[in-house]
């Protein structure tokens, strides 16, 4: 994939108010993203440091070749198996790439008012449903400087940016469903990835 993200990282710019530059993608690695029942999922990331400093911005280039190739529009730290409170998120067309990254995010406001879309993880294959979550939310966030952010999202930003910070406290979109849709879901992932096992 190297070409294909040396073009992305090319053409990458700040993209809207309170979006930051992605480091450079050239050169960087994938990441195998686990998947559900992989208990490493359901755990609580730990707040990143100033000590975490290089690793954080290494894994975050890694994070985000591994979000595109995928292709996926979020990924978590905890889905590469790193229990560290960091997500990369880019909703914007192959066309405009404009990825984010954002260390420590926390929810600091939500609308009453909810909306519901489809929902997919890289993290359950191929399983997809409609999830009710807060309409607009506020966070507040670190770039790779360390320097403290916000942004406000709506739509798609909003369901993502949420999405994303449940996988930093091990939950998953399956999770707001029903007990009953929810095991749906989760048997017939298991079917799935035990049939592309035997492939
Ligand atoms: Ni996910």
């Amino acid at each position: 994939m190297p070409i294909i993200l040396a073009q992305r990282g090319a053409v990458a710019r700040g993209g809207a108010r309170g979006y930051i530059p992605a480091p450079r993608m050239s050169k960087s690695e994938t990441l195998p993203i686990l998947f559900v029942p992989d208990t490493r999922l359901r755990l609580k990331a730990r707040p990143i440091g100033d000590a975490d400093g290089d690793k954080v911005r290494a894994l975050a280039d890694k994070m985000l070749a591994t979000m595109y190739a995928a292709p996926g529009i979020g990924l978590a730290a905890p889905q590469v198996g790193e229990g560290l409170r960091l997500v990369v998120i880019d909703i914007q067309p192959k066309e405009a790439p404009a990825p984010m990254v954002l260390v420590n995010p926390e929810i600091i406001a939500e609308s009453a008012e909810l909306a519901m879309r489809e929902e997919g993880c890289l993290s359950l294959p191929g399983q997809y449903a409609d999830v009710t979550r807060p309409a607009r939310v506020k966070l507040r966030y670190q770039d790779l400087t360390g320097a403290k952010r916000e942004i406000e999202g709506e739509g798609l930003l909003s369901a993502c940016l949420q999405h994303e910070i449940d996988h930093l406290n091990g939950v998953l979109f399956v999770d707001h469903l029903s007990a009953l849709k929810r095991n749906m879901i989760l048997r017939k992932l298991a079917k799935d990835l035990k049939s592309q096992q035997r492939g």
